[in-house]
């Protein structure tokens, strides 16, 4: 028989409150290595809340969180991206550099020297500043942004400056993918843009778990989508199963969010 496998991230017995709003209640769920999963349900149900406590910006108040093995809950944000925990934030204000540089700053999280920190450096540094930018050029590939790497950053349309955040995370080197709303906002083109890339993402092996609202977005990119109303996990499914779920239709009844 196959040995059960670790699953990539596990959430348990989660729950977060601010003062008697419950935001997270008791939640338990494991997203196994690979694939992308989708997180919605609607405002206020809590979805904010769950991944800023898998990324380490809140403590919860109760349960835990692994990455892999090992259990993180207590851990800094800066200790988990090192584990392999990589945030795409929706909003990114563009650095003044260039896009390739831009992403070479995701590389620091598995430098020896870490970037843009000497003038004056060994040999060594030199070979790991190659290594580096071999690396963020690869990222950029990923994305599709390639021919954008001498594009000062400012200047980026918002679909670009999105894809640029993903490839500073992604050389990162992670291992588990979080994102929040990453297509609001977006034109047509540059969503499905997006969901090429999600979609080599996937293939890659990259575990992804999106916060995202736009369901035919969901419809096309998730594996999985697991529903949140008032705290607590409400349905979990393929996204055709949690669209007919009553459970799920009742919680969006009435909310301006289409289904
Ligand atoms: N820092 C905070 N202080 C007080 N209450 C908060 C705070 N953050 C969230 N809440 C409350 O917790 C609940 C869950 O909020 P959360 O932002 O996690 O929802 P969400 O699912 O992300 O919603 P949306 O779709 O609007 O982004 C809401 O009632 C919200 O008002
Ligand atoms: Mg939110």
């Amino acid at each position: 028989m196959a040995e059960p496998t670790t699953p990539a991230l596990t959430i348990e017995s989660v729950s977060r409150s601010f003062g008697a709003v419950h935001a997270v209640e008791d939640l338990s769920f494991s997203l196994p290595a690979g694939g992308l999963t989708c997180l919605i349900g609607p405002n206020g149900a809590g979805k904010s809340t769950l991944v800023h406590c898998i990324a380490g910006f809140l403590e919860p108040d109760e349960g835990h969180i692994r990455l892999g093995e090992r259990d993180v809950t207590r851990w800094s944000a800066h200790r988990r991206a090192l584990a392999g925990l990589g945030i795409v934030f929706q909003v990114m204000r563009a650095p003044q550099l260039d896009v390739l540089e831009s992403t070479m700053i995701g590389c620091h999280a598995w430098t020896r020297a870490g970037f843009l920190e000497g003038v004056v450096r060994p040999p060594w540094q030199w070979r790991e500043e190659r290594r580096i930018r071999e690396e963020a050029l690869r990222a950029l590939e990923l994305v599709g942004l390639e021919r954008r790497a001498r594009d000062p950053a400012d200047a980026l349309p918002l679909g670009h400056l999105r894809l640029l955040s993903i490839a500073r995370v992604l050389a990162q080197r992670p291992q588990v993918l979080l994102l929040d709303e990453p297509v609001a906002g977006l034109r047509a083109a540059e969503k499905r843009q997006l969901m090429h890339v999600f979609h080599d993402l996937r293939q890659a092996g990259l575990t992804m778990l999106l916060i995202e609202h736009d369901m035919q977005f969901v419809g096309s990119v998730a594996d999985r989508v697991i529903v949140l109303d008032r705290g607590k996990l409400i349905a979990d499914g393929t996204p055709a199963e949690v669209r007919e779920d009553e459970r799920v239709i009742g919680a969006y009844l009435g909310t301006a969010a289409a289904l």
